[in-house]
């Protein structure tokens, strides 16, 4: 058991970094100063499980993209960081009266997907060394860019040097976990070959939900003008082409590439 000045130690140190998540953007959080809030204090208490659990502390060493390690290492460590994140949930439903909680990646896992991550666990845990070895290399070293007709409309549509830079960091984000989906379940497929089919399907799910709330994210501040047509093309629910007319073969040629990335990276396990 934690005892109740962990807990605030770990609340204190939340006040800083529970809003947080590695490698996104942040749009108007409001950070609490005083007293830990009633989330807060849930919040904490679930990090410092998951550091007691893990022996690694979430705010720096826990990765949304691609799928943690530590909880698809194996069965044991899924349950665990699942009871885990199901007690953060009714810490916040019974201790806070929080009925309504946003989009989060330890929620999809545990509450809204447990039981498909179960069933798929092995063949995820298979796949995590490449994930994390292969794909991490391919991934964070593909070519991004931005197609000609979208630099024109961010000039026509005058946007400032920080829209701009926006707009790209968004672009880039969306290719990279694009690229760690494609990778995912390229290797489901070279690797388990009874369950790929569901475990690519439970790996889309997961990578498709984070894209969506990507979008949310922007659109719920009014900028989803900011959403590039590559992020658009690859988030389930949007049009490439809202914003710029003719961008399907564009982001073919980008998809294609980073395929063939895949694939060359790949090709010495054929
Ligand atoms: C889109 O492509 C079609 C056919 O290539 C062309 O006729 C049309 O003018 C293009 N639209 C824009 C807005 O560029
Ligand atoms: C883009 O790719 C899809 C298949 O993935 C194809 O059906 C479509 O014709 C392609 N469009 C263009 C404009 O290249």
């Amino acid at each position: 058991m934690f005892n109740f000045i962990t807990f605030i130690l770990f609340a204190v140190v939340c006040i800083s970094y529970c809003h947080k998540s590695r490698g996104r953007r942040h749009f108007g959080d409001e950070y609490r100063i005083n007293t830990p809030a009633c989330d807060i204090v849930c919040e904490g208490q679930w990090k410092s499980e998951f550091h007691a659990n893990f022996h690694k502390i979430y705010d720096t060493e826990y990765f949304e993209i691609p799928l943690d390690t530590a909880i698809v290492k194996n069965r044991a460590n899924l349950k665990m960081f699942c009871s885990s994140t199901i007690q953060k949930y009714s810490c916040l439903r019974n201790e806070c009266k929080i009925q309504r909680t946003p989009w989060s990646a330890e929620k999809h896992i545990c509450v809204g997907h447990f039981d498909n991550f179960d069933r798929n666990i092995n063949c995820l845990s298979l796949t995590d060394k490449y994930v994390q070895r292969e794909c991490s290399n391919v991934c964070n070293s593909i070519k991004i860019e931005i197609s000609q007709a979208e630099i024109d409309r961010m000039a026509e549509m005058d946007f400032s040097r920080q829209e701009k830079s926006e707009f790209v960091e968004q672009n880039k984000h969306c290719n990279v976990i694009a690229c760690y989906q494609l990778c995912h379940e390229y290797i489901i497929s070279k690797v388990c070959i009874d369950s790929a089919v569901a475990a690519r399907s439970v790996v889309k799910s997961y990578y498709d939900s984070y894209l969506e709330r990507e979008y949310t994210e922007l659109n719920k501040d009014d900028q989803d003008e900011l959403y590039s047509s590559f992020c658009r093309r690859v988030t389930p629910g949007q049009d490439e082409n809202e914003f710029t007319a003719n961008m399907t073969r564009y982001n073919n040629l980008t998809l294609d590439r980073m395929k063939n990335d895949i694939r060359s990276v790949f090709s010495i396990l054929d």
